[in-house]
């Protein structure tokens, strides 16, 4: 992202130019920004044998999903519609690992038909697929006991959260894997998004390698995802070299201690793809309470929940008018309720300086590649946005806006 004359571009392109040619409302990203970040964690952990899973669920642009394997990704999946998409986008079935939750017989007979290893998150699961698929090759999701994240919401980890087996119940795991004779060669945790202290990483590490000593075929350690990137301004990034340092030296002894090859597997999904999106919304309407200035525009929380569900923070840009008179507004969308609201915290509208803000500019809701596009919705029957990549000043089309009739699938 960079200005010129005021204007903001993207990927090379005027995003006022984007709105005009692609339409309004808009997901745009920049293709440079993708694959810089995938580059980056790839540099930071220098431990040979890594695997990055591309948590998909943060954003399912078949383009980006290919963009990133191109880059070395493998992937992982929580749903069949996931697997679905990444197969499309060239993912071969051994790239991908199975992360579902409360998982169906049905979604476990998908996985077993398509041959992809599943990463068992409950004893009920593990007895159900040994059942089904006696002999197979699985991995273990455990609840390390400790879990962290930017919101309530999105912690995977300790006694409140519904994920992964107690790291207290592994006797039982080997005794039902033993019995069902599955073999387990993958040990995982996820506990949890957006963590911008990866101490707490390194600490479950640290958990999770003391009780793969209990596990003889492990061929890899996945230490999830949660990676998380500075949405507010005064936010630090994380400093990836020194966390790629700590990453890469811990496993790398364990594996020299234990005496046995593995593979270091993680699965960020935001970091990768976060900073790489904009929301571009057009302004409809400009009023005014006795607290508020309201800037209406013409998407809302249907196509970026991140606000409305986690109070979260977007940065966000005037891009027809970058720099001029701060004043203080309040940015809204255009959806029938109250808390369809951008700037905003868990308990309401929360004003923020914007560069003058008139009718019919375009604004750039910045940060919106992970769980933007992926987590939207139809409601208010509006239709979703169009999806464009941006490189040196091309853009193009990754995913049509739907249209009035789509919202009519399945009814006629
Ligand atoms: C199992 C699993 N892995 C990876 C991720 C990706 O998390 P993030 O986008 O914070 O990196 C998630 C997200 O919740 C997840 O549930």
């Amino acid at each position: 992202m960079e200005i010129r004359d005021n204007k903001l571009f993207l990927g090379g392109v005027s995003a006022e130019k984007l709105a005009l040619e692609f339409g309004s409302p808009l997901y745009v990203y920049e293709e440079d920004t993708l694959r810089q970040r995938i580059k980056d964690l790839k540099t930071c952990i220098t431990y040979p044998d890594l695997r990055i899973h591309y948590a998909c669920k943060a954003n399912t642009n078949v383009t980006l999903m290919r963009i990133l394997r191109e880059e070395g990704a493998y992937l992982d999946a929580v749903a069949p519609g996931e697997v679905f998409l990444a197969l499309r986008a060239g993912y071969k079935p051994e790239q991908i690992l199975y992360t579902g939750n409360s998982t169906s017989r049905a979604d476990l007979e998908f996985c077993k038909q398509h041959g992809l290893l599943v990463n068992v998150e409950s004893l009920t699961q593990l007895d159900t697929y040994g059942e089904m698929n006696p002999g197979a090759r699985i991995a273990v999701r455990i609840n390390p006991d400790v879990g962290a994240g930017h919101h309530g919401h999105c912690i995977t980890g300790g006694p409140d959260s519904k994920f992964g087996i107690y790291q207290d119940k592994i006797g039982d795991v080997m005794d039902l894997a033993g019995r069902r004779r599955l073999q387990v060669v993958g040990l995982h945790s996820h506990i949890g998004s957006g963590i911008l202290d990866l101490s707490i990483y390194l600490e479950v590490m640290d958990i999770i390698l003391g009780l793969a000593q209990e596990f003889r075929n492990l061929e890899f350690i996945d230490f999830g995802g949660g990676i998380g990137v500075p949405y507010r301004p005064g936010e630090k990034p994380i400093d990836m070299p020194s966390f790629g340092k700590a990453v890469t030296e811990k496993f790398s002894a364990y594996v020299k201690k234990a005496g046995r090859q593995m593979a270091l597997a993680m699965e960020p999904g935001r970091y990768l793809v976060c900073e790489a999106g904009f929301l571009l919304t057009t302004v409809n309407n400009v009023k005014e309470t006795p607290k508020h200035r309201f800037v209406g525009t013409d998407t809302g929380f249907n196509h970026l929940i991140r606000p409305m569900a986690y109070g979260s923070y977007h940065e966000i840009v005037n891009a027809s008018n970058v720099q001029d008179v701060r004043e203080s507004v309040v940015v809204a969308g255009n959806i029938c309720e109250s808390g369809d609201v951008f700037t905003r915290d868990e308990h309401g509208p929360v004003d923020r300086e914007l560069s003058k803000v008139r009718i019919n500019d375009i604004l750039a809701i910045c940060n919106a590649g992970a769980y933007g596009f992926s987590m939207s919705s139809n409601y208010n029957s509006r239709p979703r946005p169009a999806e464009i990549l941006v490189k040196n000043g091309q853009a193009r089309v990754i995913r049509r806006a739907e249209t009035m009739e789509n919202l009519l699938y399945g009814m006629e």
